[in-house]
């Protein structure tokens, strides 16, 4: 191997970390009035605080695998992160997941209220469009169309929005309290749109500013897919395994709330092979790309084997 992944990796979250204080700045920009310092304050709470920036490096891994530069996809790459952030700050609340530590510290309603938190998060998202209307996030206004359609139907209703009310729904919320029995295939369905959309669409986006053409796009797709489904499998065994000195977040949450799981579903084992066999066929995905898909084939097998 030729490169270093935490290399990579710790390239893109600065990239990342650098575009997003930029846009978070406390001066207005065109066509603002102002911003106010509370919101602003629990925004780079949410959006500056740490985090892998997963996302952030897949969109410019995948670019990169069509001769782009970092710089060029950077702001795509903060816009995706921007929806991540805002999803987690949402996902916390305790209306929804009811979590106090994120990314090892207070989760934003805990260090600021839950109607600033909410702010914080609807601020996020309409800042993720907001980025990807410029013309940093491509010179091509008919790129940046596609890039803004993609994240919308990754993040929205039939999305990431539609896989937490289908996770809350597993939980029995609304059905009287008792969690849904759910089959495999439905946990499926369930996490490739809570998770997986914005991870998938994080690779799509890197096929979109770098050109790529249909049979690139297919494979690339392909690896979004299992990549996605892979993650959310690691983040369920680390509910179950890991540490909160670890991950950063409250453990052992999710059999007590009740979530549709493949650890609950399947059991440890079951849902460690069915991991193994997402990495592989990740990694089966980057044939087409050849030496050059080398980044993100490990980048799979670091999202299997992550301790945080
Ligand atoms: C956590 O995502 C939420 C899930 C989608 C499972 P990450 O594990 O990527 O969170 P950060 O961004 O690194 O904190
Ligand atoms: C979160 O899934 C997915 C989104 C935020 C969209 P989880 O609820 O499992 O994520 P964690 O464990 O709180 O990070
Ligand atoms: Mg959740
Ligand atoms: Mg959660
Ligand atoms: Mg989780």
């Amino acid at each position: 191997m030729t490169f270093s992944l935490k290399d990579r990796l710790d390239a893109a979250a600065d990239a990342t970390q650098a575009r997003l204080e930029a846009a978070l700045a406390d001066a207005p920009t065109a066509g603002e009035r102002l911003r106010p310092d509370r919101l602003m304050g629990a925004i780079r709470h949410g959006a500056l605080g740490g985090g892998k920036r997963l996302r952030p490096f897949l969109v410019i891994e995948s670019a990169a695998l069509f001769g782009l530069p970092p710089a060029a996809a950077v702001t795509a790459a903060a816009a995706v992160e921007c929806v991540h952030c805002y999803s987690l700050v949402h996902d916390d609340l305790p209306a929804m997941d009811n979590d106090d530590l994120r990314r090892g510290r207070p989760t934003v309603h805990k260090a600021y209220d839950e109607a600033t938190a909410i702010l914080a998060g609807d601020a996020l998202l309409t800042l993720a469009f907001d980025l990807l209307a410029g013309t940093d996030a491509h010179p091509d206004a008919a790129v940046r169309i596609a890039l803004v359609r993609a994240l919308a139907r990754a993040s929205g209703m039939g999305g990431m929005v539609g896989g937490q009310m289908l996770d809350l729904a597993a939980e029995g919320r609304f059905s009287g309290g008792a969690p849904l029995a759910l089959e495999e295939d439905a946990i499926r369905d369930l996490q490739a749109m809570k998770t997986g959309a914005l991870l998938a669409v994080s690779v799509e986006a890197g096929a979109i500013l770098g050109g790529a053409d249909a049979p690139a796009r297919t494979a690339l797709a392909a690896y979004g897919r299992a990549l996605g489904a892979a993650f959310q499998i690691a983040d369920d065994l680390l509910d179950v395994e890991g540490t909160t000195e670890e991950v950063g977040k409250s453990v052992r949450k999710d059999e007590a709330a009740g979530k549709a799981t493949l650890v609950s579903r399947l059991g440890l084992d079951g849902a460690r092979a069915v991991l193994d066999r997402l990495v592989a066929e990740a990694g089966e995905a980057l044939a087409p790309f050849g030496e050059k898909g080398a980044v993100l084939a490990e980048a799979a097998r670091f999202v299997a084997a992550r301790r945080s």
